[in-house]
């Protein structure tokens, strides 16, 4: 290359470049707004949106604010006031590269307008697609207005990747969400077309004790029913500390997205965090479930490297083994106290002989129930109690009913349904154990699909139509998939702001939880993205449903009832396992039981 082409880039195209990085989408953009407004201590931030945050930003707190000559330098490029001793080893605040405000303003025209508290007049700059303009005096409160107009007019290429307005301003309601999260004394309100996305109070933390104004503030955000089920966490090691609040087990989500984990007060999305919430819940939940959790970690500065990604939402651990003990062992030790432990365990040995039909030779399942919650019963508990001389609670016994031959089914003949979750049947031989909830959602899960493919799902109309509160992204997500869902058995419309109503179900689920499926289809449905057809995901839709099934564990059944699921699953193809890939039943052949007894 000849050395004249070689040239120092001007700088509103360095900015461009930056932009490209820090400045995604309208939701970055407002992100670092926030984030400084955060910094700057501000108490209350209020941000506007038009068209998803294309064509208008503002944010305004009411912060420290800057003079004239800080206005100035604060748009440039490595100006900030957040590394006062030149370390980078020491960051407390949100911002430190002193990279956001310039990057934002040589992409979009953008107007900053402050007042630092004291001073009697406000200061105003323009700086239009990175050319800037002289600081003019104006009329402003104590605080900062940042105004970004027209986003991206000077990068074409990157304005033709943003979505529709309704996903951009999901994206910074997102945003904005997580950030609230871990400040409670601040107040956040967010309006879109003027409409309130959020609007937070500040929680008074001298009134209500810190922990209280937090899990406020997450009860407002997360919902009702993770306050109500959230287990407080609290533990430290080697000068880390880890706390906030982790939902039981029973309390999940098919998707992670309700995982919220922050460094030091910054949001993050981090494969080693999210990993350690996996591992501490693994023994609870099946694989496909997930816990909700908000978690904050408080490391010493200098053990973590926060300057890893242009967005700042991933961070660094000096030493990763620390951190992922520290959240494994907060979070088993929770669990552990709420007593939804695992209590029976059976014999290894005992372990290896049993076989599923299917040639299944992993360690004896644990029975799910329908919300993924694995039911630790040990068979050893079981058994005890069937063999209690004084009748066990929960075993009913049925006589051999004579007339059916095990021999002519290859599931056997029901004998026994022990603790109103197992069917124990009689085969030619040996023994199987069903467990009734994963059988049934598998049937399920194969006549829903069946009928899909026929002539449409049968529907059955609720008795009483019932209200689902879903928050705004969620009702509307569903709502504009009603027609689809109707499709599949389920009809919905659109009830005031953030739910939606429920009239018909698909019939073959019976009564069901309404509230659990519809939030679980809601989930799914922010997962997949909008431009999906649900077509293209029927086998996990399908699921979902049928998950959701009348025959839960813990439902007695009749003999009748209990043959009458063998012999479906016997004629329905991949019975031998549920949804999530667990098996429905395993097959105790006598030479394994008598392998057991040291017969053999
Ligand atoms: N809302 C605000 N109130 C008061 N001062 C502000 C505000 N926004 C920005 N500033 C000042 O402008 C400086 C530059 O902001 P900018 O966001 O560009 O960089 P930063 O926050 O220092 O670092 P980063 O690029 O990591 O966000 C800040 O360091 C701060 O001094
Ligand atoms: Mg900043």
């Amino acid at each position: 290359m000849s050395a004249s082409l070689l040239r120092r880039l001007p700088t509103t195209l360095v900015n461009r470049i930056a932009a490209g990085e820090v400045v995604e989408r309208p939701a970055s953009a407002v992100k670092e707004l926030v984030e400084n407004a955060i910094d700057a201590g501000a108490h209350r931030i209020a941000v506007t949106l038009k068209e998803g945050g294309r064509t208008f930003i503002s944010v305004v707190d009411d912060g420290i604010g800057m003079s004239a000559d800080e206005l100035q330098l604060a748009v440039e490029r490595h100006c900030t006031s957040k590394l006062p001793d030149d370390e980078l080893t020491d960051i407390r605040t949100l911002g430190f590269r002193g990279e956001a405000l310039p990057s934002i303003a040589s992409v979009s025209r953008f107007t900053v307008t402050s007042r630092p508290a004291g001073a009697d007049t406000a200061w105003s700059l323009e700086i239009d697609g990175g050319l800037k303009g002289d600081p003019k005096p104006a009329a402003h409160p104590a605080g900062t207005r940042v105004e970004v107009r027209d986003l991206f007019f000077a990068t074409p290429a990157r304005l033709k990747f943003l979505k529709e307005p309704r996903t951009e301003s999901g994206h910074v309601a997102d945003a904005m969400r997580r950030l609230a999260m871990a400040h409670p004394a601040v107040a956040f309100r967010l309006e879109s077309e003027e409409r309130a996305l959020i609007d937070l109070a500040a929680a008074n933390p001298s009134l209500l004790g810190g922990d209280a104004a937090r899990l406020e503030r997450l009860a407002a955000i997360m919902g009702r029913e993770f306050a109500d089920n959230a287990l407080a966490i609290d533990a430290n090691r080697e000068g880390f500390r880890l706390s906030g609040f982790a939902g039981l087990p029973t309390l999940n989500r098919p998707t992670g997205q309700h995982q919220y984990l922050f460094v030091n007060g910054r949001p993050v999305r981090d494969k080693l965090l999210a990993g350690a919430v996996r591992g501490a819940y693994q023994d609870f939940l099946a694989r496909d479930r997930h816990p909700m959790v908000a978690l904050f970690l408080e490391a010493p500065p200098e053990m973590v490297d926060v300057n890893v990604h242009p967005a700042k939402t991933e961070v660094r651990f000096r030493d990763a083994g620390i951190v992922r003990g520290l959240i494994v062992g907060a979070l088993r030790t929770a669990l552990a106290a709420a007593g939804h432990r695992a209590s029976t365990t059976v014999s290894d040995a005992a372990l290896g002989a049993f076989r599923s039909h299917t040639g299944y030779s992993a360690p004896l399942p644990m029975s799910g129930g329908g919300n993924g919650f694995a039911m630790p019963r040990g068979l050893a508990e079981a058994a005890a109690q069937f063999m209690s001389p004084f009748g066990a609670p929960s075993a009913r016994v049925e006589m051999p009913s004579g007339e059916i031959a095990a021999g002519n089914y290859p599931l056997g003949v029901a004998r026994a349904q022990l603790h109103e979750t197992y069917i124990v049947a009689q085969t030619d031989q040996g023994v199987v154990i069903v467990d009734q909830h994963a059988a049934h959602e598998r049937l399920v899960h194969e006549r829903l699909k069946n009928q899909l493919e026929a002539d449409g799902v049968k529907r059955q109309a609720l008795l009483l139509p019932e209200v689902v509160e879903l928050g705004e992204d969620g009702a509307r997500r569903l709502a504009g998939r009603a027609a689809e869902l109707a499709e599949m058995g389920l009809v919905l419309e659109p009830f005031g702001l953030g739910a939606v109503v429920v009239r018909e179900t698909p019939a073959v689920l019976g009564e069901v939880d309404i509230q659990g499926l519809v939030r679980d289809l809601a989930d799914e449905l922010a997962e997949m993205g909008d431009h999906l057809a649900l077509k293209e995901k029927v086998e996990q839709v399908c699921g979902t449903l049928a998950c959701h099934t009348s025959v839960r564990a813990g439902r007695r059944l009749t003999v009748e009832e209990m043959n009458a699921l063998l012999r479906q699953m016997e004629a329905t193809p991949h019975s031998g396992q549920c949804n999530h890939g667990r098996p429905t039943y395993v097959e105790l052949k006598l030479a394994d039981i008598e392998r057991l007894f040291g017969r053999r």
